[in-house]
């Protein structure tokens, strides 16, 4: 290999490493990959699911239920309870038979609901 082509070989070498690693100089800033507020980094009652519960649920899952709900989803211990006994995380995917009664809520907010139970149930 002459000097000519040694030296282009190391140039090239040079220009892939330099692009490679500017590849984070991003002009828009990274998201913030966890949006949990909780600093364990997991999925939480307090921290995610209760807010999801009274957007999309509690209008008929309240306390007291209405448009015939057959249970409440505005505390903590409801719930789980939901969960556990109630077939809640199928309902919430289920296409044939959703909950809320109108159609699926986000995937976002689906997968958080799906996390918190991996998660462990956490209350806080
Ligand atoms: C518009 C009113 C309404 C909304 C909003 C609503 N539900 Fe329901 N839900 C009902 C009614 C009525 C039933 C009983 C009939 C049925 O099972 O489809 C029910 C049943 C359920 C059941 C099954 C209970 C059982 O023991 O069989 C679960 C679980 C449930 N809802 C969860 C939810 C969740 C979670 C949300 C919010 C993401 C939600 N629901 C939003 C009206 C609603």
């Amino acid at each position: 290999m002459s000097f000519k082509n040694l030296f282009l070989c190391f140039s090239l070498i040079g220009l892939i490493y330099s692009c490679s690693s500017d590849s984070n100089d991003d002009l828009s800033p990274t998201p913030n990959p966890d949006p949990n507020p909780n600093p364990s980094g997991k999925v939480t009652y307090n921290g995610n699911i209760k807010s999801i519960m009274s957007s999309f649920c509690t209008s008929c899952h309240g306390s007291p239920t209405s448009n015939g709900a057959p249970m409440s989803l505005t505390t903590y211990a409801q719930v789980v309870n939901a969960v556990q006994n109630r077939s809640l995380i199928a309902r919430i995917n289920s296409t044939s038979n959703p909950m809320p009664v109108g159609g699926l809520m986000s995937q976002t907010n689906r997968d958080l609901v799906q996390q918190w139970v991996t998660d462990g149930l956490l209350e806080n």
